[in-house]
């Protein structure tokens, strides 16, 4: 059942055909009504049929030979209809115009022509608000780890902190959406179903059967296993938001791999996220790299959401932490050490550094996931200390 409803305003009978096509084919909304013209005055028909609707979004097309009835048609819509978010579409190159949209109230402008992975984003956020808005608490956090640059450690790093959060909290699931996973070699597990099978079962997927194409691992860490060969035909952006959507109601932590791949469906699961850890090793080619790799994300997802992960981490003289930050542009979360031999025999064997007892490397394993959960601890312990006091 999609979770936003949409009605949408366009005088332009082809474009409202087609935005109808889109928003429907995000999956994350339906479109309830659409108005063929924009409001002109208070009592105008077309506010009256909108607030009957009753949508969580209003979708307003801006043509680029009537942008001033629609600005105006916006300007009413906030006015009387003030509940829904309202979304403008309209060209990018009259930036007048997207100034006085979003002045009128317009929370998201949208270019036209449009797609389906710009209404999504846009609808993404949406959802995130109102979730936020109603202290939804109880669904899960997604981290996402992603390599600055092939080869920098994604995978070492999303096993091994679904290993920690598991240790900690429980009830976590690895996704792996690598173009070809690696996370079971690491754990050494078959997997007999991949992110594929759940997706193409997103028609009738419920809590026992995404359950039922996970693998587990001993101890109790719910894999989602990735690609083993490389696939044809890759799932949607929107077939991925569903799919993330059942995972945060189902489990309490998802760790999803995304190993190099810098693609819209990286980007679609880094807006869904809580943290995007971006990989790099501490050199000029990692660090650039990052640079280019934050930025794409940062794009949609916001600065606040992706942080540095220096990998391989060892002291070199003359080149701090603070410049590390610098040449990425993106601020350090945490420092992993360079040990090599542990690591490489760790996935040679299939048996997990945090397996391997009180070392250095899964000590600072354990750290990073108990800095990630800061502050839901935080949440416990206030709720305690509330109780106590009363
Ligand atoms: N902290 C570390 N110290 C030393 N070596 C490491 C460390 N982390 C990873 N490595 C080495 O880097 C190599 C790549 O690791 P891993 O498979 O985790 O990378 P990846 O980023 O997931 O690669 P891909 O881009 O193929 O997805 C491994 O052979 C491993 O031995
Ligand atoms: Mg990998």
């Amino acid at each position: 059942m999609p979770e936003l409803t949409v009605v949408i305003v366009a005088p332009d009978s082809e474009q409202r055909a087609m935005l109808q096509v889109l928003v429907d084919g995000t999956s994350v909304a339906q479109v309830v009504h659409t108005c063929a013209s924009f409001p002109v005055a208070a009592t105008d028909p077309v506010i009256r049929r909108v607030q009957s609707a009753n949508p969580d979004v209003i979708l307003v097309d801006i043509p680029p030979d009537g942008a001033a009835q629609a600005l105006r048609g916006i300007e009413l819509l906030r006015q009387e209809v003030p509940d829904p978010a309202l979304f403008a579409v309209g060209s990018m190159s009259q930036p007048q115009v997207i100034v006085s949209a979003m002045r009128s109230g317009a929370r998201e402008f949208i270019e036209r022509p449009t797609t389906t992975t710009d209404l999504l984003e846009a609808f993404i956020r949406q959802t995130a608000a109102k979730r936020k808005l109603h202290r939804e608490g109880s669904r899960g956090k997604i981290f996402t780890v992603v390599n600055a640059k092939g080869g920098s450690g994604a995978t070492t790093i999303a096993v091994n902190l679904a290993l920690a959060l598991q240790a900690a909290h429980g009830n976590v699931v690895l996704v792996d959406i690598a173009p070809l996973g690696h996370a079971s070699l690491h754990l050494n597990l078959k997997p007999l179903f991949t992110v594929a099978d759940a997706i193409r079962n997103l028609h009738r997927l419920d809590s026992s059967l995404l359950e039922s194409f996970t693998t587990r691992y001993n101890d109790g860490l719910q894999l989602l296993a990735g690609a083993a060969t490389p696939q044809a035909i890759e799932p949607s952006t929107a077939e991925y938001a569903r799919l993330f959507d059942m995972l945060a109601a189902h489990f309490r932590y998802i760790v999803v791999d995304a190993s190099t791949r810098m693609d819209a469906t990286t980007r679609l699961i880094s807006n869904l996220s809580e943290a995007v850890l971006l990989v790099a090793h501490a050199d000029v080619a990692a660090l650039w790299s990052a640079a280019r790799a934050q930025q794409y994300l940062q794009e949609t997802a916001g600065r606040e959401r992706v942080w540095l992960l220096l990998n391989r981490f060892r002291k070199i003289t003359g080149f701090s932490e603070t410049d590390a930050e610098a040449a990425a542009g993106v601020k350090l979360l945490w420092k992993i050490p360079n040990q090599y031999f542990a690591v490489s025999t760790a996935i040679d064997r299939g048996t997990p550094l945090l397996q391997q007892g009180h070392t250095d490397i899964a000590r600072s394993f354990h750290g990073l996931a108990a800095h990630l959960t800061k502050n839901d601890l935080d949440v416990k312990r206030t709720a305690w200390s509330l109780f106590k006091t009363v």
